[in-house]
This record gives C-alpha cells, structure tokens and sequence, in this order.
C-alpha cells in the first residue's frame, strides 16, 4: 500500500521540523519532486504531508477530513486553549463559527479602524519624547489595547505590559520547545484565570458587557443544546479573538521591514492610494512566514494522487510553501505588492490564514480584520510618522517559528507628521 509516494525512512522526523522550519514540508517536496510526501512527526506517528492548491481543497473537504483530534496537546497548552473553534467538526463547528462570524460585520469593523488609529496616535506621541522604541513591542501594546477595547474586556493601564506579553508568548511558544515553550504555558494558565474572572463577573451581574463584543458575545452564547458555554471553552474562545489581534502586531513589524527593504513601497503607499495599501497587505501576507502549516485527521478513506489516506492519519498541509510555490506564483521569493492585480481570488492558492471557506471550514475568523488593521497601521507608519532605522539585524530565521527580524525593529529620531 502506498508504494506510489515518497516516504522519509526514519523512526521520527521531529529533530529536522525543529532544524528546517518553515521548509521541513518544501525541503522534501523539492527533494522527492512530488507534492506529497509521508514522514514520521509526533512520537513517531505516520503523517503525510500536502502542497499545493489541490492538496489545499481536498484538505478543506469536510467529507475527508476532521480536526478532532489534529491538534497536538502542546499546541492546545499553549497556542489555541482546549476544546475550543479549533477542534470542532460538522455543525457544532459552524454554529460556534458563526458566533466568531458575527463580531466581523462592517459596523464593528469600522470600531476596530478607528481604535487602531487612536492607539498608534497615543502611542506616537510618546515616541517623540524617546531616543528609540522596538516596533514590534510597541505594537503588541498598541494591539493589546486594541484588542481589549474592541472585546469589551475591562484593562487596567498598570497591567498593559503583562496581559501584552503574555498574549503574545502564547502564539510565541507554537514552534518552541523548553524555556519559549514553558513561557507560553505559563501565559495560557495567566490569561486564562484573567479572562476566566471576567467572564463570570458578567454572567454573576458584577460587570457590564456592552452588547455586540466580543465579551458579550462569549458570555452568553448558546450551544446547539440551547446550554451556555461552560466557563472554560467561553475562556478560550474570547481568547480566540484577543491573543490573534496582539498577533496582528507581528504583520505589522513584517510590513514595516517591507518598507525599509523595498524603499519603492513606501512612496507608493504615501500616496494614500487604498488600492495600493491592498496590495502590499497581501503580499506582506504571503511573503513573509508565520504559519507553516495546518493539521487535521482523515475523516475517512479515500485515494488521492494515488495516495490512499486512511481513517484517522494526520495530515499536514504546507501553507507557508502554498504562498511560496513556483507553480502558483511568478517569482515566488520577490516581494511584489503588485502581483495581486493579477490574483484571481481563488480560496486554496492564498493561504496564510489558512483557506477554503468561513464558516462552513476553519478558514481564519479574523482575516478581514487583519488586513484592514495592517492597512490602517502600515498608512500611520508612512504617512503620520517619520524615522530613521538605525543599523540593526533585521535577518529572519526561517527555523524559529514563529518568524520575527531579529531586532524586532527598532526606530530611531520619530516625528509626527
Ligand atoms: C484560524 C492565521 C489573525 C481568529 C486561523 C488559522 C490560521 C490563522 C492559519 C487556521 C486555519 C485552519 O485551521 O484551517 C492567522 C494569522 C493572523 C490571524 C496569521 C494574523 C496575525 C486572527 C484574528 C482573529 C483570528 C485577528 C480574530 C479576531 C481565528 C479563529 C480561528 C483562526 C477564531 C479558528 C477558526 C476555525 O477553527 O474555524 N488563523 N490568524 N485570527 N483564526 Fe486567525
């Protein structure tokens, strides 16, 4: 059986994943000339790996594929919390989808925009005064503040820093192990007692949630059964809208990179031109690593490229090699806002926050409010501030994940425009 793909002889590939990074999956697709591939992952277990847009549609097949089961327990100790979105399948999965679907609507977008721009100008201001400030530390505290504001969720100023730090350790600690790894537990065990407080304040009437956010929403959901969340999952799912809003934050300093590397981008951004803004948003999405690549379980058999998946395999589909891939787009490792022109929006080719369709799959909730808050940001950036970005190493190592330039960028001499 399956003697038709490529397979890794090896007890255990866990040791190359830590050392190759965001290219363990594209390594071996080069290697083996082949968009499919089966290694050993997670204790030995047989994984077979995916690329591609096909490999992306079958993987978004909801026939073919479950995400009980996917997530590794380190994954739900740390980034994603227990039995939360992440892990549910058929309708249980869409009726808690289209609760995180419904704070995504123009009106609350439209808040989120003009928090985010309230938030940088706050922020500027004290810049002015400093020698020099490291973007992607201000920014996590911007998007903290953000975040909280727009969720509904009360935040102290005396506990900006540490409720930043820890939001931000958790998506920290995916790719890690020993200290990074243990910081981001130590964050969800924190955050989780934070916001679990918080909640049962509102659902005991000692605090108000205004209706429409995020807090409101979590707290009084109700399931299939017509039963509230238990605390533990409401926890987890409001920390499913705050923790990737602070993750925004790591895009941005991306964005900012792309400014100071292609100093062409940045004229053209300044024109305030939206189309543009688009534009380069995307390709900030595509060029640059955050997510390597997605897990879920074989629902049930079946064959594909000559593959036989069987019921209950993992599988692993390669996004960051997805947005990378020679046969789907022109010069793949050259950042090139305008490429996007030509996109032709297809749901599986474009897949940094993961693909096919909202609600039905498990397509990213946030993704409109990403872009739009990068927009938002990277237009402060160039059209509201000036600076000077001293010499620094700003290199990305593409073997720690999640990716960040080294000195996280720092910015010099910052004048409001
Ligand atoms: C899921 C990436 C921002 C909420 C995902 C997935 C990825 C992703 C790769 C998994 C897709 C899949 O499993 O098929 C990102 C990146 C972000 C970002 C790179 C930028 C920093 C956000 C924001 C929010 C958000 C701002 C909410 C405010 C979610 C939720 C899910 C999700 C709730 C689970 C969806 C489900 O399982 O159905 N994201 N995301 N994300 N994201 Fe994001």
């Amino acid at each position: 059986r399956n003697d038709k793909i490529p397979k890794e002889r090896t007890l255990d590939s866990s040791l190359a994943l830590l050392s190759e990074g965001y290219l363990f999956i594209p390594n071996r697709c080069k290697k083996f000339q082949s968009n499919i591939f089966q290694t050993r992952l997670l204790g030995g277990q047989k994984v077979i790996c995916i690329s591609g847009e096909e490999a992306a549609r079958i993987f978004y097949d909801r026939e073919k594929f479950k995400r009980k089961g996917a997530a590794p327990k380190r994954i739900q100790e740390s980034l994603f919390g227990k039995n939360g979105v992440q892990t549910l399948d058929g309708k249980e999965h869409q009726h808690r989808k289209r609760m995180f679907m419904s704070l995504m609507t123009p009106e609350r977008l439209k808040i989120l925009i003009k928090l985010t721009v309230e938030q940088w100008e706050l922020a500027a201001r004290k810049w002015e005064n400093t020698k020099e400030i490291v973007l992607f530390d201000e920014a996590r505290e911007i998007m903290c503040r953000v975040a909280c504001l727009w969720a509904g969720v009360p935040l102290k100023e005396k506990e900006v820093t540490q409720r930043a730090t820890d939001l931000s350790d958790m998506i920290d600690a995916f790719g890690a192990v020993g200290p990074r790894y243990w910081k981001g537990r130590q964050a969800r065990n924190r955050s989780d007692k934070w916001i679990g407080d918080i909640i049962r304040q509102v659902r005991s009437d000692k605090m108000d949630a205004p209706v429409d956010t995020a807090l409101y929403t979590m707290a009084w959901y109700r399931d299939l059964d017509g039963k509230l969340l238990n605390l533990q999952i409401a926890t987890v799912e409001l920390l499913n809208i705050v923790r990737p809003i602070v993750a925004i934050a790591r895009y941005i300093t991306f964005g900012a990179l792309a400014l100071h590397d292609y100093p062409e981008t940045r004229k053209k951004l300044q024109d305030h031109s939206q189309h543009y803004g688009q534009l380069f948003v995307q390709e900030v999405r595509r060029f640059y690593p955050f997510g390597p690549f997605l897990g879920a379980r074989v629902r049930q058999d079946f064959i594909w490229e000559d593959c036989h998946f069987t019921k209950g395999t993992m599988v692993l589909l390669d996004i960051y090699g997805i947005n990378h891939s020679p046969d789907l787009w022109e010069d793949p490792d050259n950042f090139l806002p305008e490429r996007f022109n030509d996109w032709k929006g297809s749901p599986f080719d474009f897949v940094p926050q993961g693909g096919g369709d909202y609600i039905k799959g498990h397509r990213c909730a946030g993704e409109w409010i990403t872009i739009e808050v990068m927009k938002t940001s990277l237009a402060f950036l160039t059209q509201k501030l000036a600076y000077d970005v001293p010499k620094q190493d700003l290199s990305i190592s593409m073997v720690r994940m999640p990716a960040i330039p080294k000195s996280r960028f720092v910015m010099r001499g910052i004048k409001v425009k």
